[in-house]
């Protein structure tokens, strides 16, 4: 039996990795060990207690307001104990945070290979999304094993020369998650508050944007909200420090918005199901809402998910107050314009992608 060790640690990993958990440990192949890093807490155990997925490890890190260098050293020296003594087969590591980074480099350190599950997107501006396109692109430096969520990013990997054989299009393990969670008859007090009016969802977090980019973003959301009064917003907030204190400065006052906890997955992809429009500069939201077809504008200057765009369901608005409050206000406005960009299109797989992962390890190891 082939040892198979997950490792994540932030809320968007353990949404798109615990699919590939509980099918890794139904599979009669593999001997499967789930390390959590604890790089989030709060937002991590709610996945992992939505997904009822108990990992054998845990490395509690995080603390407030952790930098960079908190979060790579704390990783990197708690990491190499358990690497030691599980000794497993392959490390399967997932996207652009800094738990699949350090992680990857301990695994470099001591000769174990790395599975990158989400490997090959791209903006190629080590900037933006900062410090995610670094993350990804040092893991797929390290990697053995690339499960590309689409055939663009294999594209990636193949132009930058990584080995044919060594690339699989998995589709991505979050439409898995996605196929459990929503339903027509979901009830949550949130959707019925939300009842009778337009419903805006609402997430902010990027590290790019704290601080004055999101004072420009969350003012041009609030005029919205003052200037229309059949729009409410819901908001749960990040558990960044950071992010909460602009959101109370510009948001508090306004009845029609709703700043909230993280909500759980369950009920989160159930409120994206009914909103009206999505407004986020989240990465793994521009993958969920294309195929629930509700528009969604990116406050971003660059995404590494083009295929939203092309599909015509992502449209990216920058930070900037004016382009933002323009954009939403067209589309609350302008209904031909809102019907351009609604409609269900799902480039990233079928729901099966863990189970092809699974698939692909059976043969690899
Ligand atoms: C991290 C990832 C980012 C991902 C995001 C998902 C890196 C460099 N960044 O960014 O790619 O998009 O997670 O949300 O890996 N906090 C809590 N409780 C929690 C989670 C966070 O209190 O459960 C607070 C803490 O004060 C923490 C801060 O949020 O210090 C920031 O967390 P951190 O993981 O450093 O950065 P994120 O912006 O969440
Ligand atoms: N999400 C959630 N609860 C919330 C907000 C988001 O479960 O209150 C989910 C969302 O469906 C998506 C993921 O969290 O799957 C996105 O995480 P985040 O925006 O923190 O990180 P990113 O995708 O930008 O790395």
């Amino acid at each position: 039996m082939k040892k198979v060790m997950l490792i994540f640690g932030t809320r968007p990993e353990a949404i798109k990795m615990c699919p590939l958990v509980h099918v890794l440990e139904n599979h009669p192949a593999f001997r499967t060990v789930v390390c959590v890093t604890g790089q989030h807490r709060q937002m991590l155990d709610q996945i992992l207690d939505c997904f009822q997925v108990t990992p054998q490890y845990d490395l509690c890190i995080m603390q407030q307001k952790q930098t960079l260098f908190d979060v790579t050293v704390n990783i990197l020296l708690n990491i190499r104990a358990i690497l030691e003594t599980e000794q497993p087969d392959v490390v399967l590591v997932h996207g652009d945070t800094s738990t699949a980074f350090v992680t990857s480099l301990a695994c470099f350190y001591l000769r174990i290979p790395v599975g990158h599950v989400e490997a090959g997107l791209r903006t190629y501006n080590l900037h933006s999304p900062f410090p995610e396109e670094f993350n990804r692109q040092a893991v797929d430096l390290i990697a053995k094993f690339y499960f590309a969520p689409t055939d663009r990013s294999r594209q990636n990997l193949i132009r930058e020369g990584k080995p044919e054989k060594s690339i699989f299009v998995t589709g991505n393990t979050v439409i898995d998650a996605l196929a459990t969670t929503v339903r027509a008859d979901y009830s949550h007090p949130e959707i019925e508050w939300a009842k009778g009016g337009r419903l805006i969802l609402l997430t902010a977090h990027r590290r790019e944007n704290l601080g004055l980019p999101m004072r420009h973003m969350f003012t041009a959301i609030r005029r919205v909200v003052d200037e229309t009064p059949d729009v409410k917003l819901i908001y749960p907030m990040h558990m960044n420090p950071s992010v909460r204190e602009t959101a109370r400065r510009c948001f508090t006052g306004q009845d029609r918005i709703h700043m909230i906890e993280p909500m759980d997955v369950l009920d989160f992809h159930n409120v994206m199901a009914r909103a009206y429009l999505i407004m986020t500069d989240s990465g793994g939201i521009q993958e969920e809402a294309p195929s629930l077809g509700k528009p969604v504008l990116v406050m971003r200057d660059t995404t590494e998910r083009p295929e939203g765009l092309e599909a015509g369901t992502l449209r990216l608005v920058g930070t900037g107050e004016q382009p933002i409050y323009e954009a939403v206000m067209e589309l609350l406005q302008n209904p031909d314009k809102y019907h351009e960009m609604e409609g269900a299109t799902n480039p990233y797989g079928d729901g099966h992608a863990s189970e092809r992962i699974a698939e692909i390890l059976e043969t690899q190891l």
